[in-house]
Parts: structure tokens; C-alpha cells; sequence
């Protein structure tokens, strides 16, 4: 198996998490004898700072000439006081509308080690598997018109959609719930915007091609309680641009650490790997980045670039065995007692790596005999 990949490794933690997550990907590429070569590209705040912009062409070039692409995340508070389209930001943005996948896949797990991080109580959060599809493209992100008039103190942003850009994105929630528990959850505020109207209405057209899936239709604000109260009962969950980004943040909590959530963004000409989380400046450099959600994201990266769906499962059985093992990063290690013990952002890489190797390991040897 071949695959280029560029890494954009950005700001913060991100450089810190990336480089643990390449190594993940290369243990397994040593293992299957796979050739995977990364380009690294400048992209956000360090962008910038060398070019003087967030996203040059050389980065848009070297991403679309990929066969995927990994960013750690991106963000300054250096440049908290440019307009949008200057920040590094603007570079996520950016890149994600030049590879053109519309569909981001966050997934939500809880792990049972991880149970006391969580401040909802093991019983709520036991079991909970839910697969956020957030439509990635549309919505206030990228609604045209968009301004701030600082001399008549008027600011404007566009929630819009069209019913072809529901469509598509439905219909990859629809077949992924087919290989899953079979239920959609679309999230919406139908009760007060147009946009989510035509939102509910495609979604229930849609839903109409998929009978074996059971769609539920939630109001966001009520959602945002659901998710706290009874996650267990939800599979995936379907939802618009801004809307995905929240509830996928507060999803973190159910997992104990926003540092445990992958990202992948699929539908596009070549996917996109993020972790969740930010560039979390105040911790870099400190050791104290989880590089787990980076480290999961590589494993999206196996599945849906790669083809390596064993692959991608054995990197997600070693995440897990670390953390049944007690291995934990300072966000994770609430509740911490004598069994678990707190590791920097590298020992925990290195872990992860070791517990791969040996799943790795294991099954070469079942194959030889
Ligand atoms: C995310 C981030 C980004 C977003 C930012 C950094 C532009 O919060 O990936 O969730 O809002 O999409
Ligand atoms: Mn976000």
C-alpha cells in the first residue's frame, strides 16, 4: 500500500500531537511493509509568521497532490486582533474547501478506563459509541454576505444551505448508520430559522432511500441537554456546520477530555485528519498535550484513506489497552488513584507505539504458524 501524506502540523500542541500520531502511522507502515511518505506544509499562525499568510499556495498545492492529509491544529493568540480571513483559522477554513470533503466524521467513544475523568457518572456515559457527522462546507462558515461595519456598528453572517449540499452530506450519515446501530439523529432549530426547515424536510426526503434506518429529529438546544442526559440512546448524529462544531465539543465531556476526539473528513478529493481539539497554547511545550485524539485520527486515517481497516482497529485496541493499563495525560487524569500514572505527551506516544508493536506482533505470528 502507497500513500503520500501531507502534514500540516500548525501551531500550539499541534506540531507536539502530530509527531506522535506520524509515528503511529509509520510503526504501522514498518509492520505491513506499507510505503507512506510524509510532506510537511505550512499552514495557521507559524504560516503567518514565515509567509505571511495563513495558507499559501505551496500547502494548497502539496495538499491536493496527497492521497490524504494530517493537521495537528492551528491557532495564536498573537493573532487574536486580525479580521477572520487573516487568522490562522482562515487556514482551516481554507484548506477544507480545496479538498472539498463536506462530510467530517467525529466520533465519540466512551472508554470504560476513562469512566471517573467524566464528571457524569459511569452509568450515564457506559457504552456510549456515537458518530457525529458534521457538514463541514455550508453554513455560517462560509455564508456570503459577511462583514463587520465598525463605523455603523453592524455585524452580518449567512446561515445558508442548499437542499443538494443536505443531500449528500445525509446521505453518508444514512449509509454509515447502516453499518452501525441504525439510527439518525438530525439536529436542526427548525422551530426558528428557514435553514433548518429546508434542513429537516431534505433530511426526512432523504431518509426515505434508507427504510431500515430509524431518523430522529432534535431541536440543538434541546439536544445539548440530551447529550449530557441519555447519550447512550444516540448512533449518529447528523448536523449543520456550527452546530456539529458545539456539540462535538461538548461530547468531550462525555469522554472525559475534548484531547480524546479524532476527526476525519471524507467526500471530498482528498480526505482530511483532524483531532478535535485546538492548539491549546497555554500547555505547549509542556508535555502535557494528550496525543491520543491525533493518535485516533491516525487510525480514521488507516480506515478511510488507507484501507487498513485491521490496521486502524489495532491502533484503537492499543489506545485502549494503554489506558486500561492506567497510562494517563494530565487532561485524563482525573480521579487519578496509585494504579495510574501521569505521563507526558511523548511517553504516552511512545505507549500507544509499544502496545501497537505487540498487537502487531502477535498476529504476524498467528499468520506464520
Ligand atoms: C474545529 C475547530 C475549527 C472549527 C476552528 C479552529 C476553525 O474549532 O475543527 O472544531 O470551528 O471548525
Ligand atoms: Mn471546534
Amino acid at each position: 500500500m502507497k500513500l503520500k501524506i501531507t502534514i500540516l502540523a500548525g501551531d500550539g500542541i499541534g506540531p507536539e500531537v502530530t509527531h506522535e500520531a506520524v509515528n503511529i502511522l509509520r510503526t504501522v507502515a514498518e509492520f505491513g511493509q506499507h510505503d507512506f511518505t510524509f510532506t510537511e506544509a505550512l499552514l495557521g499562525g507559524v504560516s503567518i509568521t514565515a509567509t505571511g499568510t495563513p495558507i499559501p499556495q505551496a500547502t494548497i498545492d502539496a495538499c491536493l497532490a496527497s492521497d490524504a492529509v494530517f493537521l495537528g491544529a492551528v491557532g495564536d493568540n498573537k493573532f487574536n486582533a486580525l479580521p477572520p480571513h487573516e487568522r490562522p483559522e482562515a487556514g482551516i477554513l481554507q484548506i477544507r474547501q480545496h479538498l472539498g470533503g463536506f462530510a467530517n466524521l467525529r466520533p465519540s467513544v466512551a472508554y470504560p478506563a476513562l469512566a471517573e475523568n467524566s464528571p457524569l457518572r459511569a452509568e450515564i456515559t457506559e457504552g456510549v459509541d456515537i458518530l457525529f457527522i458534521r457538514e463541514l462546507l455550508g453554513g455560517l462558515y462560509f455564508g456570503a454576505p459577511r462583514w463587520w461595519n465598525k463605523e455603523t456598528n453592524e455585524a452580518i453572517n449567512t446561515m445558508r444551505y442548499t437542499r443538494d449540499e443536505v443531500v449528500r452530506v445525509a446521505r453518508i450519515a444514512f449509509e454509515l448508520a447502516g453499518k452501525r446501530k441504525k439510527k439518525v439523529t438530525s439536529v436542526d432549530k427548525a422551530n426558528v430559522l428557514e435553514v433548518s426547515q429546508l434542513w429537516r424536510a431534505t433530511v426526512t426526503e432523504v431518509a426515505k432511500d434508507y427504510p431500515e434506518i430509524t431518523l430522529e429529529h432534535q431541536l440543538v438546544d434541546s439536544m445539548a441537554m440530551h447529550l449530557m442526559n441519555t447519550p447512550r440512546s444516540f448512533d449518529v448524529v447528523l448536523t449543520e456546520n456550527l452546530f456539529g462544531d458545539i456539540l462535538s465539543d461538548e461530547s468531550g465531556v462525555i469522554t472525559g477530555s475534548l484531547g480524546m476526539l479524532p476527526s476525519a473528513t471524507i467526500g471530498g478529493k482528498v480526505n482530511l485528519y483532524e483531532p478535535v481539539h485546538g492548539s491549546a497554547p497555554d500547555i505547549a511545550g509542556t508535555g502535557k498535550a494528550n496525543p491520543l485524539g491525533a493518535i485516533l485520527t491516525a487510525a480514521l486515517l488507516l480506515r478511510h484513506s488507507a484501507g487498513l481497516e485491521a490496521e486502524a482497529t489495532a491502533v484503537e485496541s492499543a489506545v485502549f489497552h494503554v489506558l486500561a493499563a492506567g497510562h494517563r495525560t494530565a487532561d485524563i487524569a482525573r480521579g487519578t488513584t496509585a494504579q495510574h500514572h501521569v505521563v507526558t505527551t511523548s511517553q504516552m506516544g511512545k505507549l500507544v507505539h509499544e502496545a501497537l508493536a505487540h498487537i502487531l506482533d502477535r498476529r504476524q505470528a498467528m499468520h506464520a504458524v
